[in-house]
């Protein structure tokens, strides 16, 4: 498996997107532990996670606990890998996303993961989702705060423009590893964040890389281009769709989620595909 940097640690090319084995449709908690292990035997060591992805209100952190135990339970060294959570977005129970990016939710939501995840510090810890109604100053600047009491070694953020990236940036003071936008074949609006990061030599990790959870079995029809040029390689369009956005910029670094091992070892093997100049420009017009 390829090698990229978030901050000063080395990760795979290809993340795990743990969403899938904890919202709506998840599968049970074998299956996803086999799906970890499958990533971890793949050569993953990023996994992406956040204390909302769980259904039922009186589980939050559902995905954390799965994962740290996943982890546990592998039988090899997990010590180089680097579990990516989130805090201020909140799941009712009712089926809704709802945000807090105050300082005080934050604050809490941190001590919650640090428990579910087994750690003293978190690898890295994003903000989930800008917070209307907080000054964005106000969630980042409790970022900063984490960071120097050491309760996370890393800070990124997600959801985030141009200007909220460089305001972060300015507020830990040049600190910021990464950040997590949507970016995939049908939604490729971040381009201009992906520039950004690139200017700052900064991870982006896009999310829904393969269009989503419903969406990602579609890919090769919904993108023709990326199902031919699958079909020319003998591989999946979304192993595909993975090279070409790992042959974008050397900062990015996809997660795909998955909830089933063969689909988190299929797409592991997109570090290994090299796609043409022809091609990558047939795929950046399609
Ligand atoms: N920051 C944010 O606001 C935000 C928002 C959304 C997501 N995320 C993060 O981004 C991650 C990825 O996004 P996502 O899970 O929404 O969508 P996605 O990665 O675009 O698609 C996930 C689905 O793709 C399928 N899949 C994965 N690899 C495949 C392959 N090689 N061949 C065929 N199917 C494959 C999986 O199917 P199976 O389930 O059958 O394995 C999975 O359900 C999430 O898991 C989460 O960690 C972050």
């Amino acid at each position: 498996m390829k090698q990229r940097s978030i901050g000063t640690i080395q990760v795979s090319a290809i993340g795990l997107g743990g969403m899938p084995m904890s919202i709506e449709g998840r599968p049970d908690t074998d299956r996803s532990v086999r799906t970890v292990h499958a990533a971890l035997d793949a050569g993953v060591t990023l996994i992406d996670t956040a204390d909302a992805y769980h259904l039922h209100a009186d589980e939050v952190g559902h995905n954390e606990s799965l994962i740290a135990q996943a982890l546990a339970g592998w039988g090899g060294d997990t010590s180089d890998v680097l579990v990516a959570t989130k805090g201020g977005h909140l799941r009712p129970g009712d089926g809704s996303w709802t945000i807090d990016g105050s300082p005080a939710h934050l604050r809490e939501a941190v001590e919650g993961s640090l428990k579910r995840l087994g750690v003293d510090a978190i690898g890295l810890y994003q903000f989930h989702r800008p917070d209307p109604k907080v000054p964005y100053a106000d969630s980042v600047g409790t970022l900063r705060e984490l960071l120097d009491a050491g309760k996370i070694r890393m800070a990124g953020i997600s959801n985030a423009t141009v200007e909220q990236i460089r305001q972060a940036q300015e507020i830990l003071g040049g600190r910021l590893v990464s950040v997590q936008n949507q970016y995939s074949p049908a939604f490729r609006s971040s381009a201009e964040e992906l520039r950004l990061c690139d200017e700052l030599g900064i991870a982006f990790l896009p999310w829904s890389p393969l269009g989503g959870i419903t969406k990602a079995g579609e890919l090769g029809t919904r993108f023709a281009a990326f199902g031919e040029v699958a079909q020319a390689h003998g591989v999946s369009p979304q192993q595909v769709t993975l090279a070409w956005m790992l042959a974008r910029s050397p900062h990015i670094i996809p997660i795909p989620g998955a909830s089933r091992p063969e689909s988190i070892t299929d797409s592991a093997q997109a570090s290994e595909l090299t796609l043409t100049d022809a091609e990558l420009r047939e795929l950046d017009a399609a």
